[in-house]
């Protein structure tokens, strides 16, 4: 199996869709959610995507990004995409690259603008159709537009960068120097809105009831009467697709539960429980936790880890799939930010970890690929999720990796130190849940370390593990602040733990945020 046998993704052309075209800003796919908020279908492709990608758009959106556009290496748009007669926003250095392109003058700006901003609309309608003549932006950039290209006119300007925007209405392209996709801008929306109704003519149709008709049709029409295994871990991701494809081929769709002994505590028993009860899917349990054990050996390497649960993962599937034969298809949770993460713009080398969902599929594999959620959020998930009558215990559970606790027993993986890791969790998440602050926190767990630190216990000196909890706040999971839990609160933690699982004396708080750091250890 590789990423090419993939079902094709559907051609902008079929649906309403604006392209958000990326140029290797952090924050690009948060132009898309912001652009799907407006009911608008909407997908990153890279700067370089074929023409062809490009033609059936309603609209692209050229993202921000790092450069400056006559520095070395610059992305830059093929020439042709501007004659497409597609509507164009630039934004940022999608501004900047659209000046240069076009005739216009870009030089570095005196003084570097980052941080909020106002402007002031010097030709309303467009883009700012009924908004005020003044606002405020967030801006960051350092260059800027000194002259705009034959043919535009600039319809906004601010302190600093005097072409805050600018327009040539009759080829329908526009550009913004300030960031609408950020809470900072405060008519961002609305600015996006014009865009995509006013300029793109969209009518916007995408709604998630749609999404699952759609994706339902799509099931049936990739599977045909073919089968479907699923693999259940417990989490939001897996739940909702297998939901999904059972609705499209009812008992065609077989479920596993892989209990790969890297588990939270109790967590394999709650899961069958659910859908067994609740959702009356049938679900089949392979216990092979011995197996994922003796593969990860003494192996201390993250990204090796990885591997070796992959590579065991697709095995036990495989083995479990015999009897599918070839009508063989394989339902994967993933979702649009890990095939966005494993397809960086800047190529494989700024792909920070293996995510097991997509880049750890051994080239072997004979199951066929379906992902009904490969075009969504994972705020999209949840109201599929909703939707589809999925519990809340479910819904709002933190994403759990798909390497389990394997990644967060640093160091060597053994049975007895993923035992105190298990109960060091459970205390950490009963305590949360407890005090109403599971709901407030994106994602929250322990991590064992493989380091041991003196403490004393009654009259003893203890020579223990020291065990991490980590909690963060985030919307998508690619950056996040750590959690200001109350000190009390993580007092009343670090007491339990130390005085009710044997083998950890010591407790410490990550207060690390992403970036620099990641959310797990490994
Ligand atoms: P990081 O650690 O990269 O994690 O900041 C971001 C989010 O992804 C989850 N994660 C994974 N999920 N397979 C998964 O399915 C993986 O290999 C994996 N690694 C990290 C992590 O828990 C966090 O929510």
């Amino acid at each position: 199996m590789t990423r090419g046998d993939r079902p094709g993704r559907p051609q902008p052309g079929e649906r309403e869709t604006v392209l958000v075209l990326d140029f290797g800003a952090q924050y690009s796919q948060l132009i898309a959610r912001r652009v799907r908020e407006l009911n608008v279908y909407s997908e990153l492709v890279p700067f370089d995507a074929p023409l062809d990608r490009l033609r059936g758009a309603r609209g692209l959106i050229l993202s921000g990004g790092p450069d400056s556009v006559d520095g070395p290496g610059a992305p830059r748009l093929d020439p042709a995409v501007y004659r497409l007669g597609v509507p164009i926003l630039g934004i940022c250095y999608g501004m900047q690259l659209m000046a240069h392109q076009l005739g216009g003058r870009v030089v570095r700006a005196p003084q570097r603008e980052f941080g909020p901003a106002e402007i002031r609309v010097a030709r309303p309608g467009g883009l700012f159709q009924d908004l005020p003549a003044g606002q405020k932006v967030w801006m960051s950039h350092g260059d800027e537009v000194l002259e705009v290209p034959p043919g535009f006119e600039t319809i906004a300007t601010s302190a600093h960068a005097g072409r805050a925007a600018m327009a040539d209405t009759a080829r329908r392209l526009y550009a913004i120097q300030f960031h609408p996709e950020v809470a900072h801008t405060e008519r961002g929306r609305d600015i996006l809105r014009n865009f995509l109704y006013g300029v793109c003519g969209c009518t916007g149709t995408w709604r998630i009831a749609s999404f699952i008709e759609q994706a339902i049709a799509d099931i049936r029409a990739r599977v045909g009467e073919g089968r479907v295994l699923a693999g259940l871990s417990g989490g939001v991701d897996s739940a909702v697709a297998a939901l999904l494809i059972h609705r499209a081929i009812g008992d065609r769709l077989r479920c596993l539960f892989v209990d790969n002994g890297l588990l939270r505590k109790n967590e394999a028993e709650a899961v069958l429980e659910t859908f067994d009860r609740s959702y009356h899917l049938a679900v089949r349990r392979i216990d092979a936790a011995d197996r994922f054990l003796a593969a990860l050996g003494s192996v201390v390497d993250p990204e090796e880890k990885r591997r070796v649960i992959g590579r065991v993962f697709v095995e036990v599937f495989e083995e479990a799939a015999g009897d599918l034969g070839q009508a063989g298809f394989l339902a994967q949770g993933t979702l649009y930010p890990d095939l966005i993460e494993s397809t960086s713009f800047k190529g494989p080398s700024a792909v920070i970890k293996t995510h097991h969902n997509v880049g750890g599929l051994p080239s072997g594999m004979k199951l066929k690929l379906v992902e009904p959620l490969r075009e969504l959020f994972k705020d999209e998930v949840r109201k599929v999720g909703r939707e589809l009558g999925l519990d809340d215990r479910i819904l709002m559970r933190h994403p759990f990796p798909g390497p389990g606790l394997a990644v967060r027993v640093i160091g060597e993986v053994t049975r007895a130190r993923l035992g105190v890791l298990r109960e060091v969790d459970a205390i950490f998440i009963e305590e949360l849940r407890a005090a109403g602050l599971y709901e407030k926190t994106s994602q929250a767990f322990a991590v064992l370390l493989p380091v041991r630190t003196v403490g004393v216990m009654g009259d003893g000196r203890t020579y223990e593990s020291v065990a991490a909890l980590r909690a963060v706040s985030t919307d998508d999971f690619m950056t996040a602040d750590w959690t200001r839990l109350p000190q009390d609160f993580l007092a009343k933690v670090s007491a339990r733990i130390v005085n009710e699982v044997r083998g950890v004396n010591r407790v410490v708080y990550d207060v690390s945020s992403k970036p620099p750091a990641t959310i797990e250890w490994e």
